[in-house]
């Protein structure tokens, strides 16, 4: 079996390889004259297993090329950001089914997809071969179980990812709860956990995505006023657009921490294991 990705997920390709104790194949990449992609992928393997996350339409043309390069091969297509799922639901009249056009697209010369922490699960429907999402909930209990932090309380940023703030609390036996909007009068609204006070804990926010930071800001700054000790964040998927990083952190918020499905300087823990024991 080989191991190759796009430019876009070599670091976590690497830890992919390692993990599963294989081969990760050299791919060069470069562009013609005219800013069309172009790559080269070392001898195929009559295994593959392509790793390429999608931040972007450049990203998706070089997944769709290098899937295109393994023809020949039995390959298996690994997917750890999956840009564009946001938009699972048409909206609006006249709107694409993003989510669907992309998973479609990605069908096409692989054999099986897999996800990580994909933003609905409905998507992998989508998809044309058998498709399984894979989560970092435990692998983010890990990290924080090494981080300097007191029983820590973690909280979903909302109900719909109070599940997944539930599976990293269990990791380690830590209370969790999600936080909901109390509306305090006709313009004030207020943010707060839904059952467990914030004062004087070591608060965490888990979530798939940071993407404007926006959620995380307006809850931090609430949580703060409530009294809690520090405030920290991990998610899956560090999107962080807009200069979200820097925004947050100017928020008084200790550490931002994302995995390497997107490779940031806040990426802190890896995909790779949990992948490689789902390819195994
Ligand atoms: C929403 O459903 C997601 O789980 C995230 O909470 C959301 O994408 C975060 O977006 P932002 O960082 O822009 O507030």
């Amino acid at each position: 079996m080989l191991v190759v990705s796009t430019e876009y997920s070599q670091i976590l390709a690497a830890h992919v390889a390692h993990a599963m104790d294989c081969q990760l194949g050299g791919v060069r990449f470069t562009r013609f004259p005219d800013g069309e992609h172009y790559l080269r992928m070392d001898t195929p393997h009559e295994e593959m297993v392509v790793v390429g996350s999608v931040p972007d339409s450049d990203a998706m043309i070089q997944l769709l090329l290098l899937i295109d390069a393994c023809e020949g091969s039995e390959c298996t297509l690994v997917v750890p950001y999956l840009g564009y799922a946001r938009q699972d639901k048409k909206f609006n009249a006249g709107e694409p089914l993003s989510a669907r056009a992309i998973a479609r697209a990605l069908s096409t010369g692989v054999s099986r997809i897999f996800t990580v922490n994909v933003h609905d699960k409905a998507v992998l429907s989508h998809f044309k071969v058998p498709a399984r999402d894979i989560s970092l909930a435990g692998e983010i209990g890990r990290y924080l179980s090494l981080q300097p932090l007191e029983d820590p309380l973690i909280l979903a940023p909302d109900d719909g990812a109070a599940a997944f703030a539930s599976q990293v609390a269990a990791t380690c036996g830590w209370q969790h709860d999600h936080l909901e909007k109390v509306r305090i009068s006709g313009d004030e609204v207020r943010i707060e956990p839904k059952n467990i006070e914030a004062k004087d804990r070591d608060v965490v926010i888990v979530d798939d995505i940071i993407s404007t930071g926006g959620t995380l800001a307006t809850s931090s700054a609430m949580l703060h006023a409530q009294g809690a000790r520090s405030l920290s964040s991990v998610c899956v998927h560090g999107v962080l657009a807009e200069g979200a990083y820097i925004r947050l952190l100017a928020k008084g918020i200790r550490e931002v921490t994302c995995s390497d499905t997107l490779e940031r300087a806040c990426s802190r823990y890896t995909a790779g294991n949990a992948i490689a024991e789902a390819l195994r």
